[in-house]
């Protein structure tokens, strides 16, 4: 019989081979089924056995709703960057360069040159303990609980001669596919789009929830390791040891002697990168001995002993039909240009975007032009020009539309955003019929109907607005074309389930302008009840972190609004959740009066959202930097360095979970 200790480690053991298998080598060899019924066992005995917590733990990799908290962290070697060419000539100038210095044998690695954030990966005792962006350079964010949950990296290094100390440096990339259908639910929640993979991975990794960190599939490539117990002086067998220590290293690099060799890996690249499943946007041309890495040195921002060969964007011909104009739920107006289909980086492409009024009057188009699209890895690509040679002169110009396309109401042009709104906020039908899809929205409501239901609900006449939801029958429904028992009563079902939705989430849902996901958090935070909110001051809101101006007018903005205020009210007499929870509200006392406390590093036991409201609810109060006003600060994991320097410094008591916990016991 395995001791409960053994049988923990005998899984974190398989199932770190199997992330091997399955994230590096891409050869899976156990069903995903298999592999959950490890993980569930795994995690079982860890909530069973807290004693034996691992912050390497393959579990980490779900993530945790603790809020990140991201501390500026000292680089051990600065991250420099490369020097960037487009030409051709300048790598043959730095081949030549190199040759003339070294002025003996050398070999040059080529490397894809992946579009995504570059990090860096620190290793002791073959355990991750650090994961930092590269900030300036000199300093950059502690983002290591985002980046466990990235299935591509070793929590854990395994195999012969692994250097005690270890700096890894790579990419975190997100790939095509990941990318395409985030932003294809960021469109559906007219959230707005990330406009290439790369700003993807960057917003992604610095989010504050690591379980949608790990939900959004970020992947991984290591290109350089530094240390100074590296097992070889060759960076190519270094990255070949690397790969069997646990690390995703591309099987495309390739050791090359001569510029023809080099030119022929350039030219295969610029092709073939069309049919990659993640975004590169040029090679990187590396000198293979470290030694001679040493001797060729480094200017203050590159190394001498690299380049890197950046791609041309990929760009089609094609011509322009029409241009369309649609109205999202804001009001906000969009031009969207429908084309002649073309072949673009494997795609075929109809509609590009045109963002708003300026761009089409600085492209000066026609219908019928020749124009120039580029993807650039937005999710519609864009017109960057016009063929006017080709022009026939019979096109007429793109005019942006003065009445809205849906209701016919004039537009009202916002200057500081450059965008048409269309006003009649009670009448547009495209205005409503977002407004539900987002209400109804997974972040939101989740409740189950798809954009085609609530089009024929409202066609119907059975819906207004999302409020007239709560009142559909089940009469109304079963009669509907093309619906029976099962779906009438799965939809009711669904919407009587939203009434416990939680009240920061209805708040979101209520689609207020400028509030999201985390704002909506942070008002719930600071005003518990739609009527606190409702009340507050301009000047009241703005006291909340994160809250600016535009924000705090536009809430206001909305219960100055009659129609609105009736729709809230409407929801409130269905009984959907306008104030905090009454658990989180009750618990009150005075125990922590005249005390202002900073919360800092990761939790275990509650999230950080918790602390703060646990410490207000308490008669406390929470500030956001150490300072002499503060009394103690509550450290969870990972707090950050100069945080402890500082709190040591002014003698500040400095508290952990438990101690905190039987403060307000
Ligand atoms: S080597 C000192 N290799 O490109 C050498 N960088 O423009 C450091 N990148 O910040 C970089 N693929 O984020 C290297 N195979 C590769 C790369 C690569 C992508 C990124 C990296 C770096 C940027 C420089």
């Amino acid at each position: 019989m395995k001791t409960p200790k053994e049988e923990i480690e005998e899984l974190r053991r398989q199932i770190r081979e199997h992330d091997y298998n399955y994230y590096v080598l891409a050869q899976p060899v156990i069903s995903d089924y298999e592999y959950d019924r490890l993980m569930r066992r795994l995690m079982e005995l860890e909530a069973q056995y807290p004693e034996y917590y691992d912050p390497n733990s393959p579990t980490v990799r779900v993530g945790s709703d603790i809020t990140n908290e991201f501390e500026q962290v000292e680089h051990r070697y600065p991250m420099l960057s490369l020097q960037n060419t487009y030409s051709t000539n300048e790598v043959t100038d730095f081949f030549n360069r190199v040759k003339r210095t070294l002025n003996e044998d050398f070999e040059i690695v080529c490397e894809l040159k992946f579009d995504g954030v570059s990090i860096s990966l620190i290793y002791e005792n073959r355990q991750l303990i650090r994961a930092v962006t590269r900030g300036d350079g000199i300093r950059g964010d502690d983002v290591t609980t985002n980046v466990r949950t990235i299935r591509s990296i070793p929590l854990v290094l395994y195999g012969d001669h692994v250097p005690f100390s270890i700096e890894a440096r790579g990419e975190i990339i997100m790939p095509w596919k990941v990318f395409e259908e985030l932003n294809k639910e960021r469109e559906a929640q007219e959230e707005p789009l990330f406009a290439n993979p790369r700003n993807a991975a960057a917003g992604t990794i610095k989010l504050q929830d690591s379980r949608e960190v790990a939900r959004r599939k970020l992947e991984s490539f290591i290109y350089y390791l530094l240390g100074d117990e590296l097992p070889s002086d060759s960076h190519f067998e270094n990255l070949n040891h690397a790969r069997k220590w646990g690390f995703r290293v591309s099987e495309e690099i390739k050791k090359c002697r001569t510029l023809e060799e080099i030119f022929e890996y350039i030219t295969y690249w610029d092709k073939e990168r069309q049919n990659l499943p993640f975004a590169i946007d040029g090679v990187v041309l590396k000198v293979d001995s470290l030694t001679q890495q040493q001797r060729l040195g480094a200017t203050s921002k590159f190394p001498r002993w690299a380049i890197a060969y950046k791609f041309n964007p990929e760009r089609a011909l094609t011509r322009l039909l029409s241009v369309t104009f649609q109205v999202g739920r804001t009001g906000a107006v969009t031009p969207v240009a429908n084309l002649e289909p073309v072949l673009l980086s494997g795609t075929l492409v109809k509609r590009a975007s045109l963002y708003n009024e300026d761009m089409i009057n600085a492209l000066d188009l026609h219908i019928g032009d020749r124009v120039y699209v580029e993807k650039g890895g937005e999710i519609i690509p864009k017109i960057t020009g016009v063929d006017k040679d080709a022009r026939t002169g019979e096109g007429e110009k793109v005019q942006f539309i003065k009445y809205c396309p849906e209701c016919g109401t004039p537009l009202i042009r916002d200057e500081d955003e450059a965008i048409y709104y269309c006003p009649n906020i009670e009448g547009c039908p495209a205005q409503i019929k977002g407004r539900i899809q987002h209400f109804v929205s997974r972040k939101a409501m989740d409740i189950d109907m798809g954009p085609e239901t609530i089009e024929l609900l409202y066609s119907k006449g059975l819906i207004k607005d999302a409020a007239d939801l709560y009142n559909l029958k089940f009469e109304d429904l079963v009669n509907l074309e093309r619906w029976g028992e099962k779906s009438a009563k799965n939809l009711l079902q669904s919407i009587e389930k939203s009434k416990s939705v939680p009240y920061p989430r209805v708040l979101y849902a209520l689609g207020i302008r400028y509030v999201g996901e985390t704002v909506a958090q942070k008002l719930a935070q600071a005003f518990p009840s739609i009527d606190a909110l409702e009340q507050a001051s301009m000047e009241d809101l703005m006291t909340v972190d994160g809250i600016g101006e535009r924000i705090a007018q536009s809430v206001k903005d909305y219960f100055a609004n009659p129609v609105f205020c009736d729709f809230v009210q409407r929801l409130r007499s269905h009984g959907l959740q306008f104030s905090l929870n009454q658990e989180n509200l009750k618990r009150q006392s005075d125990k922590l009066k005249g005390k202002t406390f900073v919360i800092s590093g990761t939790f275990r036991l509650h999230s950080r959202d918790e602390y703060k409201s646990l410490i207000v609810q308490n008669g406390g109060k929470v500030g956001s930097s150490v300072s002499k006003n503060t009394d103690y600060i509550l450290a969870g994991e990972n707090m950050g360095p100069a945080k402890l320097e500082k709190a040591n410094r002014l003698g500040i008591k400095i508290i952990t979970e438990e101690e905190f916990l039987k403060m307000i016991e």
